[in-house]
């Protein structure tokens, strides 16, 4: 078995080696558009996945789902590949010798993943795995929203309700706001302009598409640690081109895997290979405008979660995008072009060159913005995980597809995945939303009983009047009459209450069609 994946030969012909076992002091994927960063991205997977690691990957343009799909001599770039191929030794003389050589075309076994679920099985998680946290980050609330969300959380674990989709928030948002006089005086301060405004924001998050990502049945982490049964590790594809627009939703819903990761996963220790490898890109999505708790906590996961074997490697355009408290624990690191036109970028380029070991054969700056497409600097761990010397480095090229699967292949590879029959069909139990409903329809159905208990009661009384006009009961009477009056305007207060929740509740739904 293999303790490395092969990533590109130098200029001074030193073979550039990811260390298994170093994998999991993390990586760094950068370069400015068109230089050949998601190759990169595609040839590390697939050496992970050949070791039997799973990997899992966003695609943001829909081209690393060539991964599903071996690569072909009829492709329009085979003879380049080739050349490339033979030049950095990966093959040494022809076709034949390619094959023997190990750079066969071949492909990786695949699952394609989507949020909205129409590239790929549907990827789920119920509002209470995300957790007020998460969600207050995913729907832009500030401190004091965030304190009644969690609030509303607690309630609903008092009370036992499942908090699943989106329709359950909802529903128990309203609730939190018909009855906030007794629950602040329990849980703290809610206030309706707080509940107004996050309701709100539950309303944009619907619109950005969010209510399929809620629900049933949610992910398992099992599904994205497979292995086939070749031993190859599974790749993970999420289709991220139209997520991508959504980027609160993007960047939390990769946050909430990598803690999720993070949660499940035993204490390795530092294994020989990781357990699974986590590729981000468009990096910069999680950082933009994070306020400083979410960096500190994103810092904490990529430094803990290492123990766990678990590999992550940001991809991002330029490595300023990073905080560096993050980037000073990228230890593998592949850095491809940069330009320097502006004075903004000739700083990121400095920076860039300033990360790595020197090489005293060159000016690492200068080469920076002189890379070749698919060639970076490379410098990647050693055994005592130090970080070897910089070298000019020919990446090698993909054995599975450079470029997109069709539709057709995609639909194929779906169709045939051992977890559809899993994911692809949502489930609805019992949860907040039904329970509150359900309360609902119950405290209608009293109010209206004691609306007609009310009611006998006053007959009973009137006729009692008239049997004793005349005697010595009128006292008592009016205490009777008095406690029925309160019991009538509670019923009707009740009734109005519910009434106004149910079309709350009919003009919710009407909302989400
Ligand atoms: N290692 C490689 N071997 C062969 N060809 C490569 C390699 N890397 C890049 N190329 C060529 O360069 C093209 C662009 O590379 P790639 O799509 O990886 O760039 P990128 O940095 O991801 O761009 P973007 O920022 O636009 O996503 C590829 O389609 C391919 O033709
Ligand atoms: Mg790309």
């Amino acid at each position: 078995m293999t303790d490395h994946i092969f990533v590109g030969t130098d200029t001074e012909d030193v073979k550039q080696n990811l260390l298994l076992k170093m994998a999991n002091r993390h990586g760094l994927i950068a370069g400015a558009t068109g230089t050949g960063k998601t190759v990169t991205l595609q040839i590390l997977t697939e050496g992970f996945s050949k070791a039997g690691v799973p990997v899992f990957a966003a695609d943001v343009k829909g081209d690393l789902s060539g991964i599903s799909q071996a690569g072909s001599e009829k492709h329009k770039l085979h003879e380049k590949l080739l050349s490339r191929a033979r030049k950095i030794g990966l093959i040494e003389n022809d076709y034949e010798g390619m094959l023997q050589k190990g750079y066969g075309y071949a492909a990786m076994p695949t699952l394609f993943w989507d949020l909205y679920g129409k590239q790929g099985h549907p990827v789920r998680t119920t509002i209470s795995e995300m957790g007020p946290t998460l969600l207050a980050r995913l729907m832009e609330l500030n401190e004091t929203q965030e304190g009644i969300l969690t609030i509303a959380f607690e309630l609903a674990d008092d009370e036992g309700m499942f908090l699943l989709d989106l329709k359950d928030l909802r529903a128990l948002l309203n609730f939190l706001s018909d009855n906030k006089a007794e629950i602040s005086r329990e849980y703290g301060n809610v206030t309706s302009q707080s509940v107004a405004a996050i309701q709100r924001s539950l309303l944009r998050l619907e619109r950005a598409g969010a209510e399929q990502f809620f629900g049933e049945p949610a992910l398992k982490l099992d599904d994205l640690m497979r292995v086939d049964e070749n031993g190859k590790g599974v790749v993970s594809i999420l289709a991220a081109d139209q997520l991508i627009n959504s980027p609160a939703l993007y960047s939390t819903f990769l946050l909430w895997l990598l803690s999720e990761l993070f949660e499940e996963l035993p204490e390795v220790g530092n294994p020989d290979k990781p357990k699974m490898v986590f590729f981000f890109d468009e990096a910069h999505l999680l950082f933009d405008d994070a306020p400083k708790a979410l960096i500190d906590k994103i810092e904490q996961v990529a430094r803990l979660i290492r123990s766990k074997g678990v590999s992550v490697f940001f991809v991002t355009q330029n490595p300023m995008d990073i905080p560096d408290s993050v980037l000073g624990q990228l230890g593998n690191r592949i850095q491809h072009a940069l330009r320097a036109y502006t004075p903004k970028e000739q700083r990121a380029v400095r920076a860039a060159a300033s990360s790595f070991r020197e090489n005293p054969a060159f000016e690492t700056e200068e080469v920076i913005t002189d890379l070749g497409v698919g060639e970076a600097l490379v410098s990647l761990l050693d055994e005592d995980g130090v970080p070897g010397i910089v070298g000019r480095t020919l990446i090698r090229p993909p054995a599975s597809r450079l470029g997109p699967a069709t539709r057709a292949e995609r639909k194929a590879i779906i169709a045939d995945s051992p977890v559809g029959e899993v994911y692809d069909k949502s489930i609805d139990r019992e949860s907040a939303y039904e329970v509150l409903a359900e309360k609902a329809e119950a405290m209608e159905k009293a109010a209206a009983k004691t609306e007609a208990d009310a009611q006998k009661a006053r007959d009973k009384a009137a006729r009692k009047q008239t049997k004793s006009r005349r005697s010595s009961r009128r006292k008592t009477k009016t205490v009777s009459d008095h406690i029925l009056y309160e019991i009538k305007l509670v019923g009707r207060q009740l009734m109005r209450r519910e009434s106004r929740r149910l079309i709350r509740g009919i003009l919710g739904g009407f909302m989400r069609k």
